[in-house]
């Protein structure tokens, strides 16, 4: 049976590139677009949770409870995913997360370690778990956006290997310097190990400060510096005050400012991704 599953991964190497931001943007664009959506908090600095104007630390079911009944107890996860489930508004829900994700993550280097010792025991892969997780709510949303942090890379690797496209923010003006080639490797290795329909959906030009014109510009630096092996997405998000105020005031900047500029830039993203399929 073919399942339509649309799971994309906000990732990058590099911290403060627009990750959050975007997935957050993008799922609300998507939502607004009369898609149902799930936001998946997958840092442990909760950044994705407090955005939506939640406060990290008071949450008590997360991300980190449905990773470690994954792995201890995966027959009960449907009891686990109902109550960490958050509805942020009606077809826009969120998985939140707190600084536990790294007791999780510890788990899942553990279970990593007793899996390349054991000989010939490789029913279960600490680095799907998160595939595994994720299978019982996919067929009840169009699109589940999974925002990635920088410090567990088994937890990063965990979203790559549940995702069918990753999303790289990248901030324009560092182009050459962002971390691209980690990711790049980081993606490969995911492809070839654990999940071969992984795709680069592309790179989202963040921050950007120059006359669109000028885009264009960084688009063919792009394909000079990488053999034009990725999309860039159409319109580079701007920067602009309003975008910061974002996170302080729990809200989208569809909410925030919804005549902004970079509010028009993730409608633009939106509507590429809508037509990924
Ligand atoms: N287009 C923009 N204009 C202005 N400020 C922005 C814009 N996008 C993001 N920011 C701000 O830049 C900071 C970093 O953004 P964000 O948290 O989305 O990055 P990140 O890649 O998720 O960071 P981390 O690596 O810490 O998870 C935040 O304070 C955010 O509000
Ligand atoms: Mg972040």
């Amino acid at each position: 049976m073919s399942v339509f599953r649309n799971i994309i991964s906000l990732t990058n190497k590099k911290g403060g590139v627009g990750k959050t931001t975007s997935a957050l943007n993008l799922a609300s664009a998507l939502h607004s677009a009369g898609k149902k959506v799930l936001l998946v908090d997958n840092d442990h600095q909760g950044n994705l949770t407090a955005a939506v104007g939640l406060t990290p630390a008071e949450q008590k079911y997360t991300l980190a409870n449905l990773l470690l009944a994954a792995i201890d107890y995966p027959e009960d996860i449907a009891i686990h995913m109902q109550r960490t489930l958050l509805q942020i508004k009606d077809g826009l829900d969120l998985i939140p997360a707190n600084r536990r994700l790294a007791d999780a993550a510890a788990r899942l280097q553990v279970m990593q370690l007793s899996q390349y010792n054991a000989v010939g025991n490789s029913e279960r892969y600490c680095e799907k778990v998160m595939s595994e997780l994720l299978l019982s709510v996919t067929s009840d949303y169009d699109y589940i956006i999974i925002d990635c942090g920088l410090q567990h890379e088994l937890l990063t690797i965990n979203a790559l290997a549940a995702s069918d496209y990753c999303i790289i923010p990248v901030q324009a003006h560092f182009l050459a310097s962002e971390g691209i080639p980690n990711v790049l490797d980081m993606v490969r290795s995911v492809q070839s190990r654990f999940n071969p329909n992984l795709k680069i959906a592309g790179i989202l030009l963040t921050m950007y400060q120059s006359r669109p014109q000028l885009c264009q510009s960084v688009r063919e630096s792009v394909g000079e510096v990488y053999g034009g092996a990725f999309h860039v997405f159409e319109r580079p998000i701007e920067y602009s005050i309003k975008v910061a105020e974002c996170p302080a005031a729990g809200r989208s900047i569809f909410e925030h400012a919804p005549k902004n500029a970079a509010a028009e830039s993730y409608r633009s993203l939106a509507e590429e991704v809508l037509r990924l399929g």
